[in-house]
């Protein structure tokens, strides 16, 4: 039985990619912090397909446990791994605590870039094997009340493509999946608004499906696309307008 190890995998994006993945018959496996939510997302798989699922519990804010997971997964018999959990802030740069941006980008980047390194080098010699790392379209420009976030997003999307270049050619192949705005429980935790226009988790993860195979960067929704080929000035414009912060000193 092939399996799938989805990091953030207990709601929103990282959960449609559990439905996908459990519709195929894949051995499900699914890390985040709270337990609860990863028991009810188990239930609910186990309910509506034929497959099998684990749960593993681990905050990969914390240094080195990209690596513990991966160990206790044996990562090296996954056929599949996204890289999907992580969050973003939104406030004046200055007024993110440290230790919130530092946890934050050790989400982010940290645990996925450990997590890329062990199973690239488990899976380079049996030539087999696939990553998608969840980045953002926040990875295509600076932005203003949401720096670190949009920081963060553009080592995903930068990592992902050097990584995609370095093992295409041994049969491994590493996507970046870089959504626009999605219907998830991300924004109330953000502090910010989603815009009107927005697409669901499901949509989200079946436009990445069917775009597997070509480009390394997969940026869904015809709109997401469009929005790439506004001048970078003019996007940064409009983003320091959109400010949605709770101070202004
Ligand atoms: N929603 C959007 O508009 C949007 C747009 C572009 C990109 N993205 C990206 O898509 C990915 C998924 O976001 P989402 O929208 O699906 O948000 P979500 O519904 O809030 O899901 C986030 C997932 O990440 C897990 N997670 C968060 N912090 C973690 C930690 N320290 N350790 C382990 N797991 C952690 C969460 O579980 P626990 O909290 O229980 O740990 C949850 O399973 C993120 O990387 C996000 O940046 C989202």
């Amino acid at each position: 039985m092939k399996s799938v190890l989805i990091t953030g995998g207990s709601e929103g994006i990282g959960y449609a990619f559990a439905c996908h993945y459990a519709s195929l018959g894949y051995h499900v496996v699914l890390a985040a912090r709270r337990v609860s939510l990863l028991e009810e997302a188990k239930a609910e798989l186990l309910r509506k397909y034929s497959c099998s699922v684990d749960i593993f519990p681990i905050d990969l804010s914390v240094i080195g446990n990209g690596e513990i997971l991966y160990n206790q997964v044996d990562g090296k018999n996954l056929d599949v791994m996204i890289n999907c959990a992580g969050y973003g802030m939104q406030n004046r740069a200055h007024l993110i605590p440290i230790e919130a941006d530092e946890k934050m980008v050790i989400v982010n980047d940290v645990a996925l870039m450990t997590l890329c390194k062990l199973f690239i080098k488990d899976h380079l010699s049996r030539k087999h094997g696939m990553i998608i790392n969840v980045s953002s379209t926040g990875a295509f420009q600076p932005g203003p009340y949401i720096a670190s976030y949009y920081a963060s997003k553009s080592f995903v999307l930068s990592y992902s493509q050097a990584l995609d270049a370095e093992v295409k050619s041994h049969g491994l192949r590493v996507y970046c999946l870089c959504p626009g705005p999605v219907d998830t429980a991300f924004y109330d935790k953000s502090g910010g608004k989603m815009s009107a226009y927005h697409m669901s988790a499901e949509d989200t993860v079946s436009w990445c499906m069917k775009h597997l195979g070509r480009n390394c960067v997969i940026v869904p929704g015809v709109i997401n696309q469009l929005l790439r080929l506004v001048p970078i000035k003019i996007r940064i414009y409009f983003l320091s307008k959109m400010k949605n912060v709770q101070s202004d000193t």
